[in-house]
Parts: C-alpha cells; sequence; structure tokens
C-alpha cells in the first residue's frame, strides 16, 4: 500500500498549485492528477453538478488507479462534497481545501482581511460555518466571488485574467497598513497561486497573500504517517497526468508550472 500512488483532482489545473507543495513536502511518492477539463471551472456550477463529478472521479482514482490517499485540491469540490466523500470511503486518507481565514486571522494587523474564490465556495454551508466561527470585533473579513477568473486562468486567457483581476481586486476596497484597510488577502482557489504577481501588484507589495498549498501538503504527510503508508525511503517520485479535458493544455500547465522532470510525465 505504501507503494500505491496519492490522488490528487481539481476542476482543471488549479490544483497543480497544490500539486507542486505535494512533490515538495513528499518527493518519495507517486502522484495522480486528474484534472476535469472538460467540465471546468467548478465554481458557477452549482452544488449538484460539483458532487457528481467529484464522487466519480474519486470513484475512477480508487478503481483504476489503487490510490492511497486522495487530495481535493481545489476548494469548491471540497465545499460542496467532502462530507459526502468521506461517508463513501471511511478507510481511505482524505485531505480537502478551504480558504486559509485561520491564518488570515491570525496575520492581519488591521483587522481586515479580504478573501477571493469561487461563489460555490463563498456560497457553501461549509464556508459559512469557517468564517461565522472565526469574524470577531478584531477581524472581519470582504468575500469576494470571483466569476470568470478560474475560467479565465484555465484557458490562459491574460486579457480576461488582468481585467477581472483588476475588477474584483478593485472591489474589496482600499488595500493598506492604515486601520480598516486590507492588509491580507486570502487566495481561495487553487487557481488563484498562478496570478499571485498580479493580485500582488494590483493590492500592493505590502499586502500579505495566503494560500493553502503547504499546509495542505503538511496534512497529507501526517494521515499517511499515521496509517504507516509513507513511500519507503529512497523511492523516487514519479507524476502521471490525466485529464477529461485538453491533454496538451494540461501538458502544458504542468511544464509552466511543476518542476516536471523528464519521462517523469505520462498523459492519460
Ligand atoms: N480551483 C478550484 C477551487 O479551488 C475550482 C475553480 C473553478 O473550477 O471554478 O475552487
Amino acid at each position: 500500500m505504501s507503494n500505491s500512488p496519492i490522488g490528487v483532482f481539481d476542476s482543471g489545473v488549479g490544483g497543480l498549485s497544490v500539486l507542486a507543495a505535494l512533490q515538495a513536502e513528499l518527493p518519495g511518492e507517486r502522484f495522480v492528477y486528474f484534472s476535469d477539463g472538460a467540465h471546468a471551472p467548478y465554481g458557477e456550477r452549482g452544488d449538484a453538478f460539483v458532487i457528481e463529478r467529484t464522487l466519480d472521479i474519486a470513484r475512477q482514482l480508487v478503481e483504476a488507479h489503487g490510490i492511497k490517499a486522495l487530495v481535493v485540491a481545489c476548494n469548491t469540490a471540497t465545499a460542496a462534497a467532502i462530507g459526502l466523500l468521506r461517508a463513501a470511503y471511511p478507510d481511505l486518507p482524505l485531505v480537502g481545501v478551504e480558504p486559509a481565514l485561520k491564518p488570515a486571522a491570525a496575520a492581519t494587523r488591521t483587522g481586515h482581511v479580504g478573501v477571493l474564490a469561487t461563489r460555490g465556495t463563498l456560497a457553501s454551508g461549509k464556508f459559512k460555518a469557517l468564517h461565522d466561527g472565526l469574524k470577531t470585533d478584531r477581524v472581519r473579513f470582504s468575500l469576494m466571488p470571483c466569476d470568470g477568473l478560474a475560467g479565465a486562468i484555465e484557458r490562459l486567457d491574460e486579457t480576461a485574467i488582468q481585467t477581472l483581476a483588476a475588477k474584483y481586486v478593485g472591489a474589496l476596497g482600499r488595500f493598506g497598513h492604515a486601520p480598516g484597510e486590507i492588509d491580507t488577502l486570502v487566495l481561495g482557489c487553487t487557481h488563484y497561486p498562478f496570478i499571485a504577481a498580479d493580485l500582488q501588484r494590483l493590492a500592493g507589495e505590502p499586502v500579505r497573500l495566503i494560500e493553502t498549498g503547504q499546509p495542505v501538503a503538511q496534512q497529507a504527510r501526517r494521515l499517511l504517517a499515521a496509517k504507516g503508508q509513507l513511500a519507503v525511503g529512497g523511492s523516487s517520485g514519479s507524476l502521471q497526468l490525466l485529464t477529461s479535458g485538453d491533454a496538451s493544455a494540461l501538458d502544458a500547465a504542468a511544464g509552466r508550472w511543476l518542476q516536471v522532470g523528464a519521462g517523469a510525465v505520462a498523459l492519460g
């Protein structure tokens, strides 16, 4: 079992930002990454659709690839379906991602945090519980559903990325270190770390951007270690990329955003 792969999936290429952190944390592991490119983006699709896709992809990864753990590298799918996945696979180590509100609440000095995420994530009961549990007299969160932004990143549509990023960052309010200004910005969708430089430029250099790749990777390590299922020492890692969509687009995104060694990637 310790030599079985770890499954990672997202609606599209966004989860590669989490996969990069997983590969850095667990270099000896085999990974199978599934991009649901034919159905991306998920953010404005509604829960029923996202749940159906998530359960179907998990089943494929379990049955056809014998994964030993699953990382749901998508905030939208985690919000909609992680509870159902846990019920369907009670023995499979499962790691989801959610917007990093807690670290942001600890980091902010002005008490004002901006959150960029999909409409689906922000509308979910899971997000509401997280948000309601963390907002206090000291910390408030301004929430921005970013319709179309993950899709633009998926298509590498530079014009749409710049237009939408400017619109949503601008609509959040004033950024800076004066009281009431936003000094911390949560990237609550796994596609957004790929445009972190654009978001940083728009928000201003002193603003702190917070993403979730590294804590998710550390949680995966903890769960596998607890089950005695980490890859045995000395084994070399590998990566298989799978997609329901355009294989060459996923290959290009992986080449751009991952440290992919020659021959490490098989498209299927
Ligand atoms: N990358 C995903 C997320 O973290 C999904 C974005 C989308 O498909 O709309 O929410």
